[in-house]
């Protein structure tokens, strides 16, 4: 297949161009670069051994992605990584948030319409859930009202596409929603990179082990869960990277149209048996303070996967500890160890 990766450089973009060309994929490489570092494609070639067609471009700028894609036809789908996600900076600076996610999917699926571009893959989250009735948490289950404008984005993403599919039947397209990606590649020579402070667990972890953060504050240990802290769906990047080039198969006799799948491993773990897990393949105990609960999360949430191992015969198979291994190895490379 010729497949474009919008968001190429990014955290699960680049974990899924590594995919995609070592299954012999030719792969269009889309990125602006905000959100990333120019050496990105070069790490991506040293693990493939294989050359992306890279382009430096802001699709949500009107036309520009259309412009690009028009002489490079025919290209089979889309996978639509590049957006925003950080979901405190989307309070503050929700502009940019509408702006990135929204205006870059309407270009998308406008460039699909008139480019004949048939299969689009599309990032969507867990958070559209909310904190969910039931567990685990199966595709049927509704919205619920979004508490950033960053989970408005990928709600209003997903009610964007679906009707443009009603509107265009001659499109297809699979909704991944994703439970919270972890890890890095095993090389150790892509993963996640964090401008800032990290808000995401994982990341301030491996940095308060590296010695670049004091602590790691976790926030709450009195949610009603067996050991009073949260409980999230970890999934190794590169599980979620295969469960791309599933759902791009799934679409070339698609039982639903949108497709819609949880990805996630299925299993519920608190964020302090993450952190346990962490000490023990670390050797270590990680500095730890218990601080108040952080507004708007969502005190336990795992993924139903019977739909996904069904219709796309995905399941994940890397371990918590694997992923954790993995990270640790990333933080080691960003160090310079
Ligand atoms: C968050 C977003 C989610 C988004 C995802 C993108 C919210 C409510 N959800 O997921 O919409 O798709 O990021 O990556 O923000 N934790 C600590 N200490 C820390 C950091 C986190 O205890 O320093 C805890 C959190 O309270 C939470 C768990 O770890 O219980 C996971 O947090 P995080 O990694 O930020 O992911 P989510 O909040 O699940």
């Amino acid at each position: 297949m010729r497949i474009v990766l919008t968001g190429a450089a990014g955290f699960i973009g680049s974990h899924t161009l590594v995919v995609l060309q070592e299954l012999g994929h030719e792969v269009i490489a889309i990125d602006d670069f905000s959100n990333s570092e120019p050496h990105i494609p070069g790490r991506i070639f040293q693990i493939t051994g294989k050359e992306a067609e890279w382009m430096e471009l802001d699709i949500a700028q009107p036309g520009l992605l259309k412009n690009a894609l028009r002489n490079r036809l025919p290209i089979d789908g889309i996978i639509h990584f590049a957006a925003f996600k950080a979901v405190e900076e989307s309070v503050h600076n929700p502009l940019k948030y509408y702006r990135n996610n929204l205006y870059g999917l309407v270009e998308v699926l406008d460039c699909m319409r008139e480019l004949n571009i048939p299969k689009l893959v599309f990032s969507s989250s867990c958070t559209v859930y909310g904190n969910p009735d039931e567990l685990p948490v199966t595709e049927q289950a509704p919205f619920r009202p979004a508490v950033s404008p960053y989970g408005e984005t990928k709600q209003m993403g997903e009610r964007i596409l679906m009707d443009t599919l009603k509107a265009h039947p001659e499109l297809q397209a699979c909704i991944l929603r994703y439970f919270n990606p972890i890890g890095a590649h095993p090389s150790g020579l892509i993963g996640e990179l964090c401008r800032g402070v990290p808000s995401n667990l994982i990341p301030y972890l491996t940095q308060t082990a590296i010695g670049k953060r004091e602590r790691l504050r976790i926030f709450g240990n009195d949610y009603s869960t067996p050991d009073g802290t949260c409980i999230r769906d970890f999934i190794h990047v590169c599980d979620l990277a295969d469960a791309h080039v599933r759902a791009l198969n799934y679409l070339d006799s698609p039982k639903e149209n949108p497709g819609i799948f949880n990805v996630g491993t299925g299993k519920g773990v608190s964020v302090q048996e993450a952190v346990d897990t962490f000490n023990s393949i670390w050797g270590k105990s990680l500095p730890v303070e218990y601080v108040s609960r952080r507004a708007g999360d969502v005190e336990q949430i795992w993924s139903d996967t019977q739909k996904i191992e069904r219709d796309l015969g995905w399941s994940a198979k890397r371990s918590l500890a694997d992923a954790l291994a993995d990270a640790w190895r990333w933080e080691q490379t960003l160090a310079g160890h």
